[in-house]
């Protein structure tokens, strides 16, 4: 296992070339298995989680080529033979459960495991059970698998709504539906773009989805589906990671490039508040920060609303900024790990349900942290790279999980991070 050693502090300055997503890919990767011929992917970014996804799709007999050169990904499920997704897999990542829709899709048939409980609470499947089920697909749960089958080739389908609307489900139930159910109708379907990117690429390997990045998705099931090339979109959360970062320095002057800036959704327009310089020109962002950083108070909400993936980075962000302010979540109610490690940087941060007050603007001093996932140990990095002296972040690997190349990026720009043996 691997730690970080951050010195501090360090203004971001130059450029930071954006990763492909990785919450879109995983859907794109699942897709591929519903093809009669194979799948080229680009813009797949070389993430634990990407690798992760790869084996559990490999379990299936489906042969999967990396590039990770080029970014690259074929995908050939023409030798699939094994409809089971292991525990052994599942448990590390929550993703493999769109295994089962997948699965669906291909053979008609899923053995795959529950994903079990996260680092921030029980993150229920319920839904894409009860969707199945209403899809008129057999659901059966027994010793932690839930198994899925139909009785012909296909089911008649029907009609589901999302409450609360999930990604998860929005996509598992799509994957599962193309290719089986007469009509199927999901009501207050996720429409983040990792959803609406996975629709356009099943509509364009000939699946009929109308309603494409509305909330309601009507599907009518096509026999084939071909492989296609298609092209992942860039990370819109990485995106705003490091938009803020750059934010949390008065020095910092930082370009991002190659970002789908309209992905953000209402981002932005909580960023604009900050008192930042900050411009959007086709495909780039550029961020100049301030000295004098406004508090901002933020409410995480599905798409296009604040995204919760950002919420731990903003309440980093706003130790910084000129006053209190208030971070709520409403997506996630338990998702404040990084506030006790954020406080013994020196932040002045109080949790209350799902609320999280913030105090700045407070100087932050270099620790010993650990964080206990993906986004609060990349918040915990940002508030190294500002802190005064040496901060040590443990238990680095659920930055591998979904930042590509981070210490590269950030010490390109100015940062001092060094990985060494924990
Ligand atoms: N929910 C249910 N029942 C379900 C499914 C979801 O009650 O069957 C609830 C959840 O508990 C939550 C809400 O619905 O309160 C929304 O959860 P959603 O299903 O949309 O989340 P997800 O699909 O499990 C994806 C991302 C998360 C991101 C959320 C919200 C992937 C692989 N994961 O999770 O990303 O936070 O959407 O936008 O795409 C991350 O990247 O750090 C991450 C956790």
């Amino acid at each position: 296992m691997d730690k970080f050693i951050i010195e501090g502090p360090t203004p971001l300055i130059g450029t930071i070339p954006v990763s492909g997503s990785k919450n879109a890919a995983m859907p794109l990767m699942a897709a591929a298995l519903l093809a009669n011929s194979p799948t080229t992917l680009n813009l797949i970014p070389r993430l634990k989680d990407i690798y992760t996804f790869k084996k559990v799709i490999e379990e299936t007999g489906t042969s999967v080529n990396f590039n990770e050169d080029a970014n690259s990904m074929v995908l050939d499920p023409a030798n699939l033979n094994n409809t089971e997704a292991p525990y052994e897999l599942v448990r590390r990542m929550r993703a493999s459960f769109y295994m089962l829709g997948a699965l669906i899709g291909n053979a008609g048939e899923a053995k795959v495991s529950l994903p079990g409980g996260c680092a921030w609470g029980p993150r229920p499947v319920d839904l894409h059970l009860k969707g199945f089920e209403e899809m008129g697909i057999n659901i059966e749960l027994d010793q932690g698998y839930v198994y899925a089958s139909i009785k012909n080739s296909t089911v008649e389908g029907g009609d589901f709504t999302l409450n609360p609307s999930s990604v998860g489900a929005t996509i598992n139930l799509v994957l599962g539906a193309v290719k089986r159910a007469e009509k199927f109708i999901i009501r207050n379907a996720a429409k983040e773009p990792d959803v609406v990117l996975l629709c356009k690429m099943l509509a364009e390997m000939g699946a009929d989805i109308e309603g494409i990045g509305t909330d309601t998705l009507t599907i009518r099931k096509v026999d084939e589906l071909k492989g296609i090339e298609y092209s992942n979109d860039p990370d819109r959360i990485e995106t705003g990671t490091f938009m803020i970062a750059a934010a949390m320095h008065p020095e910092s002057d930082l370009t991002l490039t190659g970002c789908r800036p309209e992905q953000l959704g209402k981002f932005p327009d909580s960023f604009k508040k900050l008192g930042v310089d900050f411009k959007i020109d086709g495909t780039e962002i550029r961020i100049k920060s301030t000295a004098n950083l406004q508090p901002v108070s933020v409410t995480t909400k599905i798409y296009p609303g604040f995204p919760t993936d950002l919420q731990a980075q903003w309440a980093t962000l706003m130790t910084q900024a000129n006053g209190t302010s208030v971070v709520t979540d409403t997506v996630y109610f338990d998702r404040f790990s990084y506030v006790p490690e954020l406080n013994r940087l020196g932040g002045k941060l109080r949790v209350e349900k799902n609320k999280v007050t913030i105090q700045g603007k407070t100087i932050l001093s270099g620790a010993s942290v650990m964080s206990t996932d993906l986004r609060a140990s990349v918040s915990l990095v940002m508030a190294a790279m500002v802190a005064k002296g040496k901060s040590e972040i443990l238990r680095i690997y659920h930055l591998d999980r979904g930042y590509e190349q981070l210490e590269k990026k950030l010490n390109d720009v100015g940062a001092s991070i060094q990985r060494v043996p924990q």
